[in-house]
C-alpha cells in the first residue's frame, strides 16, 4: 500500500482551484493538472507500507492527533518546486493558522518515527496543482501565475480532521481511498 496523511479541501474550494487550473492552463500544453477530486494538502507521505504495519500507524496517529483543535487556513499564492526558474511543480501555498497545521505534521513525524518512518525536516506545506512535463512551458506558466496571485486570500476553510489515504497509481491518475479519519476534538 502507498500511504499518506493529508487534509482534505472542501468541495467549493476544490472547484475554485480547478477553475484556477483552467485559467492557468488555457492554451498551454505540457502540464499534468491534478484532478479536482484529488486536490489535497499532504501532511506526511509514508510511501509503500506493508499491510501488517497499518494498525500500528493508525493507532499511533490517533493517540497524537485526536487532541488537536479545529483551525482555519486559507490558500494563498502559487509557487513552484524546485524553483520558479526551473519549475517542475506548480502549487498553492497556505496561510492562516499554519502553526497548528505544522504542529500536526510535526506530531505525525514524532509518532511515526518509532515505526521506522523518517521525519520530514524539509516539509513545505502545499497543495499541488500540476506537474510540468515540458520544459518550454515553465516560463509561460510562471508568468501567468503572477497574474493570478492573491486570488485565494479570502477563501478560508476549517480543518477539523486529518485523513489517512491509500493511493493506487493508474494510467489515468491516482485513485485515493480514505483508510481512516482523525477528527480533532477540541
Ligand atoms: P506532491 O503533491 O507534492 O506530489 C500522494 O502522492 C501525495 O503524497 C502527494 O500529495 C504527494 O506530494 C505526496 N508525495 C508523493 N511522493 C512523495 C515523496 N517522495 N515525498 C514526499 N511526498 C510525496
Amino acid at each position: 500500500m502507498r500511504l499518506f496523511f493529508a487534509i482534505d479541501i472542501p468541495d467549493p474550494l476544490k472547484k475554485e482551484m480547478s477553475a484556477l487550473q483552467k485559467k492557468l492552463g488555457a492554451n498551454l500544453s505540457g502540464v499534468k493538472w491534478v484532478e479536482e477530486e484529488n486536490l489535497h494538502l499532504t501532511l506526511k507521505f509514508l510511501g509503500e507500507v506493508s499491510d501488517h504495519k497499518l494498525k500500528g500507524i493508525i493507532s499511533a496517529a490517533h493517540s497524537n492527533l485526536d487532541n488537536f483543535r479545529p483551525h482555519t487556513l486559507s490558500f494563498t499564492n502559487t509557487g513552484f518546486f524546485p524553483h520558479r526558474n526551473r519549475p517542475r511543480v506548480i502549487w498553492l501555498g497556505i496561510s492562516g493558522e499554519t502553526d497548528v497545521t505544522r504542529e500536526v505534521a510535526r506530531r505525525l513525524d514524532e509518532s511515526l518515527a518509532p515505526l521506522g518512518f523518517e521525519p520530514d525536516s524539509k516539509r513545505k506545506l502545499h497543495i499541488t496543482l500540476g506537474r510540468i512535463n515540458k520544459e518550454t512551458t515553465g516560463p509561460d506558466l510562471v508568468r501567468r501565475a503572477q497574474e493570478y496571485n492573491g486570488i485565494g486570500e479570502e477563501r478560508k476553510f476549517e480543518v477539523a480532521e486529518v485523513r489517512l489515504y491509500s493511493s493506487e497509481l493508474t494510467p489515468s491518475g491516482p485513485n485515493y481511498s480514505i483508510l481512516e479519519k482523525f477528527v480533532f476534538r477540541y
